[in-house]
């Protein structure tokens, strides 16, 4: 199975579920996205500079910590003149990828955000901006891209209508959220899909799917986390999403998309100390150190314990290249685009 994912082959669902409910492919699973990697992208791992730029959010996913309903988070906006400030450090330390990352805020109307981005590309020619705020009409991502923007990252969450419905309020559907992707990608966007991994209720069916949906929808970029519970959620006594899981999804990921762009995530970290490094190993190729103010970190909490939230900028990109280096692989300056 895993020769014939190598040589491009799709498998049926039945083949997927073996390689998801055990254990004993791992190895050669992990090797063959290992091999796959290195034949596109060498050793490179690129950098994107993530920038929370508000937890202010109009959703209440049943998920995540920055819920509107959850009055116990303090809410902030940066200013644009903090996320130019985010944006300067991150040249300085050699991001050529900067992503705007934040609640579905309404104070940041369509005019806000393309004044944002750009004054990020006037300011950082050659740079790459990313956008992470969610889902919008056609129009605004229009404006969007012609202000400037290059990506957009929106996970699909999960592929399942019934599974959607139940991690998410009545008033967001999933028939939404993929008309936004695919919108996306005609525009003219690299366009980031994704979803969490161990979310309550996900089966492997629900898993297939997601796989299904992603070789329809061919993203560049494709964000797999760990579901993690937070503490003020209804979910906060569930488990949190599986390390092995997460890695065996990474890997099946690389290898039927060798070209994508797959982060070691932030999730990753927090379940594993060598998270990162372990999500390297197995297909990943990007990391996406956080730039926003240490004195905010904290209140962009989407799950407990996350990681790195107390590190400036240069000290997680010093503790980055170190491990990035210690795991075989070396982070490169530059906008990091798909190579397709
Ligand atoms: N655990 C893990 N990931 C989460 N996200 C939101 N809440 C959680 C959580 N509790 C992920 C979602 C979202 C991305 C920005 O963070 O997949 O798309
Ligand atoms: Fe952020 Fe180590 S990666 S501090």
């Amino acid at each position: 199975m895993i020769t014939k994912l190598q040589n491009r082959h799709d498998l049926s669902d039945e083949e997927f579920l073996e390689l998801l409910q055990t254990d004993s492919y791992d190895d050669v699973l992990h090797k063959a996205a290992d091999e796959v990697r290195r034949s596109v992208y060498g050793d490179e791992v690129f950098l994107r500079g993530l920038i929370e730029f508000t937890n202010y959010c109009k959703n209440n996913c049943n998920y995540c910590g920055i819920r509107c309903g959850n009055t116990n988070v303090e809410r902030y906006r940066l200013s644009k003149e903090e996320i130019l400030s985010c944006c300067e450090t991150g040249f300085k330390l050699g991001f050529r990828t900067f992503v705007l990352q934040g609640g579905e805020d309404p104070y940041f109307t369509d005019e806000r955000i393309c004044d944002l981005v750009k004054s990020i590309k006037d300011a950082y020619p050659g740079v790459a901006v990313t956008l992470s705020i969610g889902e919008k009409e056609k129009e605004s991502y229009r404006k969007f891209k012609e202000a400037g923007a290059d990506r957009y990252l929106l996970r699909h969450e999960t592929a399942t209508e019934e599974h959607y419905a139940a991690l998410h309020p009545a008033e967001l559907s999933l028939a939404h959220r993929k008309q936004c992707l695919f919108d996306l990608k005609e525009l003219g966007f690299q366009v980031g899909a994704g979803f969490m991994v161990g979310s309550p209720g996900q089966t492997n069916e629900h898993l297939i799917a997601d796989l299904r949906f992603l070789q329809k929808l061919q993203p560049d970029m494709i964000g797999i986390g760990p579901f993690i519970p937070h503490e003020d959620t209804i979910y906060r006594n569930e488990k949190a999403g599986d390390l092995a899981m997460t890695l065996r999804l990474l890997s099946i990921l690389r290898l039927m998309f060798p070209y994508v762009l797959l982060p070691a995530t932030t999730a990753l970290a927090t379940i594993d100390p060598k998270g990162r490094e372990k999500g390297l190993k197995c297909g990943a190729n990007v990391v996406m150190p956080n730039l926003s103010p240490v004195e905010f970190r904290k209140q962009y909490s989407l799950y407990d314990n996350k990681a790195c939230t107390g590190e400036e900028a240069a000290e997680c990109a010093a503790c980055l290249e170190a491990r990035v280096k210690a795991a075989g692989y070396r982070i490169v300056s530059s906008r990091g685009d798909v190579r397709r």
